[in-house]
């Protein structure tokens, strides 16, 4: 078994519609034994609480259902316990880098727009602070970059 972890800032935007995407193409491809997937926030501003409602309503017309509760990145377990750390971000990405105080899990943590064949962008971009494009965005670059982490673990 195989476990990804895809982590945002808050975890009610971003890394739940990631983990959302990617528990569904696992499934269509069969692949649900081989694979776990969860999802975590670098801040605990919304421990405890549902994807956001905009996320949700979004993820739901291309049916993705959104169903973690937001939880915060674990620096004592989360290293270990996954093989994956997909940040969304460069901000996340330097945060859970900067968790690793060994060094030790370097080479687990990949930023999720290395993932994208079609989108040419350096970031999922936080929607929270923004229109119904923005949720359309991140389901768009999503979508991209969960087919490519798909093809990028399968042949790991
Ligand atoms: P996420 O989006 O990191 O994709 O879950 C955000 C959610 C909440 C906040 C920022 C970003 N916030 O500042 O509360």
């Amino acid at each position: 078994m195989k476990r990804i972890l895809f982590v945002c800032l808050g975890n009610i935007c971003r890394s739940p519609t990631a983990e959302g995407i990617m528990v569904k193409m696992i499934e269509q491809k069969n692949l649900s034994d081989k694979y776990q997937c969860d999802s975590a926030g670098t801040s605990g501003y919304h421990i405890g609480e549902k994807a956001d409602q905009r996320m949700i309503s979004h993820a739901k017309k291309r049916n993705y259902d959104l169903t973690s509760l937001s939880r915060q990145f674990d620096r004592k377990n989360d290293f270990e316990l996954f093989d994956y750390i997909i940040t969304m971000d460069q901000h996340n990405y330097e945060n859970v880098c900067d968790y690793d105080f060994g060094n030790k899990y370097q080479h687990k943590i990949y930023p999720m727009v290395k993932f994208c064949s079609k989108h040419k962008v350096d970031k999922v971009p936080d929607p929270y602070y923004g229109g119904a494009q923005g949720f359309e965005n991140v389901m768009d670059i999503l979508e991209d970059a969960c087919r490519g982490l798909l093809e990028y673990v399968e042949s790991n």
